[in-house]
């Protein structure tokens, strides 16, 4: 047997994060400068599956490995799904370039790059609405009560309006987006910065259910912008987005640092990405106009950019 290599990109929110746990749609976009990388190199008879986490520095067993250990459930699934009931005899070498916990998708990326690459390598490649659906069994070990969002976009790798429950919608991008990412440098796990907003929701259902409905509207006006290339009236509305997302106390002062920064450099609009409370955020910036976006942020304490072109 050779060796099977697999990637996945990591992704950004552009809108509707939060909300989208709640029924409204949300607009993502696969980042293919950053990927989770599975390597499978065959190994001699008895060893089974031995998994090597090049960036967290592991290497055990599967065999001894915890039930919530990530890595092995999604090996585990996989072996299951396929009906397989002796491990395979492999190294599973895993690394990635997607920062963790900055909502970036990491661990989507890794749980995606996994599967992916274990599918392909027993000779039994995921169409990618099954791989999908995958990966999101082990979103829920990590997070509880995912919206589905992440491994949509990672899996099919393509830019995405998407509804929880709701097959995938292709998003036609009318004209070339130009992001700048910024992070904030503040760790934000998802679990903790969704499982307090449902808190909150449920203490006050109807007002929180009013804000996201705000946000649907703002979704769906993106879309069309999206669609038609209106690129300075997608900006508009992910200042929108952002305002909201500020009311439901899901920013942070390093975040509001970075936003403004990025909008005082001439970005058409700048927001948060995915769970808040610390990790990227997102300018819509004019093409040609990204470097002087990286450095504003730069200067106003973020410790990573990214500059991703949407096509
Ligand atoms: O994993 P993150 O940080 O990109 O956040 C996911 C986006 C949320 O809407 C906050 C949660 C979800 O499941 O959609």
């Amino acid at each position: 047997m050779t060796i099977t290599i697999a990637t996945a990109p990591g992704k950004a929110i552009l809108l509707g994060e939060h909300a989208v746990v709640y029924g409204r749609p949300a607009i993502a976009v696969p980042l293919a400068e950053i990927e989770a990388r599975a390597e499978f190199i065959p190994a001699a008879a008895g060893q089974g599956v031995l998994i090597q986490a090049e960036d967290l520095g592991r290497r055990y067993r599967l065999s001894g490995a915890a039930e919530d250990d990530g890595l092995a459930a999604a090996i585990r699934l996989t072996l299951a799904t396929l009906e397989f009931r002796t491990e395979p005899d492999v190294t599973v070498r895993i690394s990635s370039t997607v920062p963790m916990a900055r909502g970036l998708g990491s661990g989507t990326a890794v749980s995606t790059a996994i599967i992916r690459g274990l599918a392909e390598h027993l000779g039994h490649p995921l169409p990618p609405a099954a791989l999908s659906n995958l990966v999101y069994e082990i979103e829920k070990i990590h997070h509880g009560t995912p919206s589905g969002i992440d491994n949509t976009v990672i899996a099919f790798a393509q830019p995405v309006y998407f509804v929880r429950g709701q097959p995938l919608q292709r998003l036609a991008v009318g004209a070339p987006l130009t992001l700048v990412i910024g992070d904030s440098g503040v760790a934000s796990p998802t679990r903790a910065a969704v499982g307090d907003l449902r808190r909150r929701w449920q203490a006050d259902p109807e007002r929180y259910e009013g804000y996201f409905d705000e946000v649907g509207v703002i979704v769906e006006q993106a879309r069309r912008a999206l669609e038609a290339g209106n690129v300075p009236a997608l900006g508009q509305l992910m200042v929108e987005n952002q305002e909201i997302l500020k009311t439901l106390d899901l920013s942070s002062p390093e975040l509001d640092r970075l936003i403004e920064a990025a909008r005082r450099a001439g970005a058409l609009g700048a927001k948060l990405s995915g769970a808040g409370r610390g990790g990227n955020m997102i300018a819509l910036v004019r093409d040609g106009e990204a470097a002087a976006v990286v450095e504003a942020l730069r200067e106003a304490g973020a410790v990573n950019t990214l500059v991703t072109t949407v096509a």
